[in-house]
């Protein structure tokens, strides 16, 4: 049967409009190990799900004669889809097209799935690789952008939003996604900056590479832009489907449960020898929570960043958790001003989206000294505080060895609104560590002594038996119960299920004033 010749113009179309700039500049593309923006919706979305947008949208740009090019869906391609059959919404920029530059019907095309994204209550997805904005287009491009960081910031704690660098993005291909809530690069391929090495030179006399400035582990490491860095663009889409299986449609809804095999009252022996008896002997936390949580599965966020501070999904009894976690494999688990933003922001992501906090504390205290101080340790720190105290989701810590000072009350102590606190029965917990403690208290009597050692043992031993324990908390009640850590699992997920339809607000407000 022959096609009708109105059908067969649509055809074309489509196919035409999937070319993007052509085949040349598709070649050059997967040249440089990237993807297409369809073949990279093609990979995320769930197979035969993607329902496309705007195809046959053209810019209406005339100056420096780029109305002879104008390709069908410029520089973006949108539309819905589903990842596990839960809705999502995807915009995928054109690299092959201007550069993935954004014109201001690219923009429109973005800001329609987000408009359609926030009526509907579903995550939205950027697979971003674009120049920035289009400078043949000049303010208007412009305008499209701050369109967009409008939705970005209305989007923000309504639903989830998800960036991929996928290529060089530059101006404000980099501040949209920095508006959203998790950020991946691909290593190698994938870059951000407000603008690329040639101006950094022309402006500043800086020689610097690509990935230097603004390459994948740049970004995970030193600024702490980007969360999760892929070794390949395929990777990156799979690792961002895995992220989505822990998270809410919107701010309105539970995040999925999954059913796990896993014992929801195992004990698990290991826990109770996990934490060295010398205090100052590090373990991992991360080993801790792995075995904890559902079949040992940690979906770490910020690994390479502040890696003093551990966070990052997981879930117990099938539901999804965020866990917070001081590392004291790294800097002894000190909480400095990255520590302290990380976790802060994680914390108030797993608000928004109704995740239950899991805070595991084991935390000599704030770091101190000139730098931090300078930096603003106490801006930064209180950002943490700041995050903790207005989270109304089920919070519970276990104190897993040292809880000392600002940082005990930081990492979601009782009267921050904490639901439950435990503690292993070898926490301490004081407002400083013994020798600490003791220099203050009794300087004087120590500087009189000629031989102030003896003295200074026995006094360190004397503060060790009343404050190195969890008891004294316990007896006030600032620790709800103190357990044996081979039992943490099945307490945590009971509590879970008590605090299940846990309802807590804050009082009226337009919104409050962190410390930024
Ligand atoms: C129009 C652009 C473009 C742009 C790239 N192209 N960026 N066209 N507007 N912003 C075009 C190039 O002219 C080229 O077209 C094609 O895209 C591919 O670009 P190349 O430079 O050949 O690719 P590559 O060497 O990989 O370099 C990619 C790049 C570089 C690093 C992104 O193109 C670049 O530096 N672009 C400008 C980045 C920038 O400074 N943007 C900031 C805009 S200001 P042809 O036809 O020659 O192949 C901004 C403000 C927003 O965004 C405000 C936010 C607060």
């Amino acid at each position: 049967m022959s096609i009708k010749p109105e059908i067969q113009k649509l055809r074309d179309l489509k196919e035409q409009s999937k070319l993007g700039g052509g085949q040349a500049r598709i070649d050059a593309q997967h040249k440089r190990g990237k993807l297409t923006a369809h073949e990279r919706i093609d990979l995320l979305l769930d197979k035969g799900s993607f329902r496309e947008l705007d195809a046959f949208v053209q810019h209406r740009t005339t100056d420096f004669g780029i109305d002879k090019n104008r390709p069908l869906g410029d520089s973006c391609v949108t539309g819905w889809g589903t990842i596990d059959g839960r809705l999502v919404y995807v915009y995928s920029q054109d690299f092959t097209v201007f550069g993935g530059s954004l014109s201001s019907v690219h923009a429109q095309k973005i800001c329609k799935v987000m408009d359609m994204a926030m009526k509907t209550g579903a995550p939205v997805i950027g697979l971003c690789d674009s120049g920035g904005a289009r400078i043949q287009e000049g303010v208007n491009s412009l305008e499209g952008y701050s369109n967009i960081f409008l939705r970005n910031t209305q989007a923000s704690g309504v639903v989830p939003q998800i960036s991929a660098i996928m290529g060089p993005c530059a101006g404000g291909a980099v501040y949209s996604p920095a508006l959203t809530d998790f950020i991946f690069m691909v290593e190698g391929t994938s870059y951000m900056y407000v603008t690329g090495p040639d101006v950094v030179k022309a402006v500043t006399q800086e020689d610097v590479t690509h990935e230097e400035l603004g390459g994948a582990s740049a970004h995970a490491s030193k600024s702490g832009v980007c969360h999760y860095v892929a070794e390949t663009e395929a990777d990156c889409l799979f690792l961002i489907r895995i992220l989505m299986s822990f998270l809410p449609q919107n701010n309105m809804e539970d995040a999925p449960y999954r059913a796990t095999s896993d014992d929801p009252l195992r004990t698990e022996d290991e826990l109770d020898t996990i934490v060295p008896d010398d205090p100052t002997k590090p373990y991992d936390i991360k080993d801790v929570v792995k075995l904890i949580v559902d079949d040992g599965n940690f979906f770490e966020i910020h690994k390479d960043y502040a890696a003093n501070m551990v966070v990052g999904f997981a879930r117990l009894g099938g539901h999804s958790v965020g866990i917070v976690g001081n590392q004291p494999a790294v800097l002894a688990g000190v909480i400095d001003i990255h520590a302290a933003e990380k976790a802060a922001r994680f914390v108030r992501f797993c608000d928004c989206f109704n995740i239950p906090i899991i805070t595991f504390e084991d935390v000599p205290g704030y770091m101190v000294g000139t730098a931090q101080e300078y930096n603003g340790i106490i801006r930064h720190g209180a950002k943490l505080l700041y995050a903790y105290c207005e989270a109304t989701v089920p919070k519970i810590t276990v104190i897993t060895r040292k809880a000392y000072g600002g940082a005990y009350c930081v990492m979601n102590s009782k009267s921050t609104r904490s639901d439950l606190n435990l503690a292993w029965p070898g926490s301490e917990i004081a407002v400083m560590g013994p020798q600490g403690a003791v220099n203050v208290l009794f300087r004087r009597e120590l500087a009189a002594l000629e031989d102030p050692e003896p003295r200074r043992q026995e006094l360190i031993q004397e503060y060790k038996d009343r404050f190195a324990n969890p008891y004294v908390a316990a007896s006030y009640g600032h620790v709800d119960d103190v357990i044996e850590p081979s039992t943490t699992r099945p307490r945590l997920i009971n509590a879970l299920e008590v605090l299940q339809n846990k309802r807590d607000e804050n009082p009226p407000k337009k919104h409050g004033n962190m410390p930024l």
